[in-house]
């Protein structure tokens, strides 16, 4: 559907355009679900990075943000957010104290699975006079970070419970292997296994006596299913507020926000046109963009700075200056390419955003 009537637009591409009204849809929605559950959403900053986005978010009920690094978390708190959790592993020494450093001003929480990794947390918040928030990370059967078992787990919760410096918090598993499942009976399976399986792990805890308040865990494709399970505190959604072409497929109850404008710059020949926009300003990862709104046109390549497409029918019509509107397969790793959102409010380009984690991953 054609969200944004390209031709129009008074601004240079490539860009992003947001949708302001649905992006408020998408994030009132999420809210909605949230309201009245046990589960609460913090939802995940990689996929926007842009705390005008994130105070959104906090409006409409999200208890705090969640990020994938520590330069994140430092254009979090720099924007007035005080409640970060960082799920992800920060072990480089300098990082590690400027972690320590930043917990003075904000309540920071971080995931590890690893003993060394705790010990110097703890050294340097010592040092600092801060205090860091720690949850274990558990694989629940993506096979990334994590612990393996319970027994590593509850020994990694019963050290962050001892050390000074430390205040151990929970435990945090995301279930990133069930997101894309294309049935949702699979989804839902692979899901519930990941949920038992963390909550497995935060029993282990508790069961010698350690407090475990958060569970953490859930991405946009699993959001109601991880939301509704008993025991599970939080959850992570980030895609939710933008979606994209895959997450489309998945859960079609958001609408599309972001999508990119690219202007043609050259019509080599009837069928096909080249446009402005490649993959230095969208991602290629999950599939190439295509266009939206322009019956007869299809991607068929993406080089550094062209785009190039396939033209039929009433397309061909497309000339040299024409704008077109593609939808990018994946949000996050598209936005990570770009300085500035543009806000479109009913179909005109109103307000500019400023991306201000963009290429924060260090
Ligand atoms: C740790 C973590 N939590 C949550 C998510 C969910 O993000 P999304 O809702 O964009 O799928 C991800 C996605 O990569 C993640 O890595």
């Amino acid at each position: 559907m054609l969200r944004v009537a390209a031709p129009e637009y008074p601004i240079d591409t490539p860009a992003l355009i947001v949708d302001a009204g649905i992006l408020l849809a998408n994030i009132r929605r999420m809210a909605g679900f949230f309201a009245g559950r046990p589960a609460k959403l913090r939802p995940h900053f990689k996929t926007h990075k842009t705390p005008a986005i994130a105070h959104l978010q906090l409006q409409h009920g999200a208890i705090g943000i969640t990020c994938a690094k520590l330069g994140e978390a430092e254009v979090l708190v720099h924007a007035g957010i005080r409640d970060v959790l960082i799920a992800n592993q920060v072990t480089a020494p300098a990082k590690v104290a400027r972690l320590a450093g930043l917990a003075h001003i904000a309540h920071l929480k971080v995931c590890v699975d690893d003993e060394e990794n705790l010990l110097a947390l703890s050294r340097a918040a010592v040092a600092a006079g801060s205090r860091i928030g720690v949850l274990v990370e558990v694989d629940v059967g993506m096979g990334r970070s994590g612990t393996r078992s319970a027994p590593a787990t509850l020994r990694l919760a019963a050290r962050a419970a001892s050390l000074p410096g430390i205040d151990f918090q929970g435990v945090m598993g995301y279930e990133g292997h069930a997101v894309f499942r294309a049935s949702r009976e699979d989804r839902e399976a692979a899901c519930r296994a990941a949920n038992a399986c963390l909550l497995d792990h935060a029993a282990a805890v508790r069961q010698e006596d350690i407090p475990c308040p958060l569970v953490s865990a859930g991405g946009t494709g699993t959001y109601d299913i991880s939301g509704d399970c008993p025991g599970i505190t939080e959850v992570e959604a980030g895609s939710y507020v933008f979606m994209d072409a895959t997450y489309r497929k998945i859960v079609p109850e958001f609408a599309t926000a972001l999508t990119a404008l690219a202007t043609v710059i050259s019509r080599p020949e009837p069928s096909r046109a080249v446009i402005d926009l490649g993959m230095k300003a969208v991602t290629g990862e999950f599939g190439l963009p295509q266009p939206e709104g322009l019956p007869g046109a299809t991607t068929l390549a993406l080089s550094e700075e062209h785009g190039v497409l396939e033209l039929e029918g009433p397309a061909r019509d497309l000339r040299v200056g024409d704008q077109v509107v593609l939808l990018p397969t994946h949000c996050c790793t598209t936005v990570n390419l770009h300085d500035r959102l543009h806000v479109s409010r009913g179909g005109r380009v109103q307000d500019v955003w400023t991306i201000a984690a963009r290429g924060a991953f260090c």
